[in-house]
């Protein structure tokens, strides 16, 4: 049989065995339930008891894990194989966090030489502006830093710098420029001096048209420093373009092609979170994300943590019938992991075509939204609970907060608990009979969700989550047999961009379509002169 009539032959016996009855008799009938299908990976616990699956489901899961052939999939990106396939590169952002004295030789190169010089350079120069060795030009010490990037150059960063808010450097804020929107440069410069201000171009291309606007109006802004060359410095793979745009040598810090823009934290593109939180703690957060590129080097597939969550995500869409899935991180702090997700997870995954081309049969990566609770309990989770759609959920939680009062956290915790039980397992209907209106307040249950939780919000145990996902993203697409490592799909509504650029400074020489034409005239015809 060919690998794809393997998995077609998996998944077939997979619906034969079907969605279990429901949450409730499950956990009734079992007792070790809960036990039995909740995982620990480095510092994180994963409760996947609240998923409709069972154990015949696991098992036959595993199997299709294993027709697909994961671990060779894991071993071939480790080694440096090229698996993005389209594009003819390898994928090496687990070497960005393996430490010296290990060996990683790709094309005869040592990849953990090349990485870990190049953050011990990173490092350096942060030790370095926070010590007040590398200073601006009139003298004073850089106190804002000012990102200028966007997708997989803006969101790891801005993520990290919000999640480890509690390590931050005293007197060093970051800030981002990402959107083309003039009102976004506008905004965060309104604030700022450029006297003490550095500015990280963060661009992978250094050619992303959002990213080159905004690095040229924040070039212009900077001109009147006396030496804005010490102000501005960037990470990319292009040097040369970053040195024809102005940007000095030895603040241009590398990474590669082989690192995904989704998948650049721990690389150069880092630096921001470094300059905010040190360097210390920049290393404890990749350790954190080495801590579970381990798990998965060292677990068999039965323990394999960010393979179980892969695989209940891929039954939770193609059986149970999710329509999307909702992260919701219970901590303030990490309410940017939402949408640095939808980058990671629908950038990687939402694709409809295998490895070879042909078109993939059945859902891939699943629409993917969120915000913190507990104030989205107060927005859409009536939706979650009564809607008549299922969504699957990931709650993240920290058994211990940063913050005090610890009966706040105590209430924020008590919040995710509930929730996650009120998803699986409703309310019986025989309560609900006695109340008003019951009909409205009924509530079935059955809802999959999986439970993650750490012990405190540290730069490890974020490193650990955002491993974790990057780890579940690759085994989704190994499933699925899709390429996670390309993104032609962003490619089209750029390239049209350029034409209707066009058609707005001279409406008549470019053919787009009527609709096209007809709201740049409406446009043209309302604009404000003058603004
Ligand atoms: O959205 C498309 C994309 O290429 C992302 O993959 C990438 O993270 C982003 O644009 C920014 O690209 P760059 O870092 O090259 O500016």
């Amino acid at each position: 049989m060919s690998t794809a009539d393997v998995r077609s032959s998996a998944w077939a016996e997979l619906l034969r065995i079907g969605v279990p009855a429901d949450l409730r008799s499950s956990f009734a009938d079992d007792p070790d339930r809960a036990a039995r299908f909740t995982m620990t990976a480095g510092d994180l616990l994963v409760d996947l008891s609240k998923n409709n699956w069972s154990d015949a489901v696991r098992r036959e899961l595993l199997s299709l894990a294993a027709a697909c052939d994961v671990a060779g999939g894991w071993a071939a990106m480790r080694t440096g194989e090229p698996i993005n396939l389209s594009e003819g590169r390898s994928v090496g952002h687990t070497w960005l966090r393996t430490p010296r004295g290990e060996s990683i030789v790709v094309d005869g190169v040592d990849m953990v030489s090349k990485v870990n010089d190049a953050l011990d350079r990173m490092l350096a120069f942060v030790d370095d502006v926070h010590a007040g060795r590398i200073v601006g030009a009139s003298g004073r010490n850089f106190t804002d830093i000012v990102n200028v990037g966007i997708g997989g150059s803006d969101l790891g960063p801005r993520l990290a710098y919000e999640a480890l808010r509690s390590r931050r450097v005293r007197g060093v804020r970051c800030h981002f420029v990402s959107n083309v929107d003039p009102a976004n440069a506008a905004d965060v410069l309104a604030g700022l001096d450029p006297e003490s201000t550095l500015v990280v171009v963060a661009s992978k291309t250094f050619s992303t048209e959002e990213t080159m606007a905004n690095a040229r109006l924040i070039r212009e802004w900077l001109a009147s420093v006396t030496d804005p060359s010490g102000h501005m410095c960037a990470v990319t793979v292009d040097a040369t373009a970053a040195q024809k745009f102005g940007i000095r040598d030895d603040l241009v810090f590398p990474f590669w092609n082989w690192v995904g823009g989704r998948y650049s934290l721990a690389s150069s593109i880092g630096l921001p979170v470094a300059l905010a939180v040190g360097s210390a703690a920049f290393r404890e957060l990749l350790a954190g994300m080495r801590l579970i590129d381990e798990h998965v080097d060292r677990s068999a597939p039965a323990d394999n943590v960010p393979l179980a969550m892969a695989l209940v995500g891929a039954w939770n869409a193609r059986v149970v019938g999710t329509t999307s899935k909702a992260v919701v991180p219970y901590a303030h702090d990490l309410r940017s992991l939402p949408t640095y997700l939808q980058q990671l997870d629908m950038e990687s995954n939402g694709k409809s075509v295998r490895r070879d081309g042909s078109p993939v049969d059945g859902m891939t990566a699943p629409i993917v939204w969120g915000s913190p609770g507990t104030d989205a309990q107060h927005a859409y989770f009536q939706l979650l609970h009564q809607g008549t759609q299922k969504v699957a959920v990931d709650f993240i939680g920290f058994a211990s907060s940063n913050d005090g009062p610890p009966e706040l956290h105590d209430a924020l915790l008590a919040n995710l608990l509930a929730q996650s039980r009120a998803l699986a397992f409703g309310r019986p209907d025989s309560e609900t009979q006695r109340m008003p209106a019951a009909e409205h307040r009924r509530f079935g249950g059955n809802r999959p969700n999986t439970v993650v939780l750490a012990p405190r919000l540290t730069p490890s145990t974020l490193g650990q989550i955002v491993a974790l996902y990057e780890h579940v993203v690759f085994f989704q697409g190994l499933l699925w047999d899709i390429n996670s490592f390309d993104q032609f799909g962003v490619e089209l509504g750029k390239e049209m961009a350029a034409t209707v650029r066009q058609e707005l400074s001279s409406p008549s020489d470019v053919a787009t379509d009527s609709s096209t034409r007809g709201l740049t005239q409406w446009i043209l015809r309302h604009r404000i002169e003058g603004v």
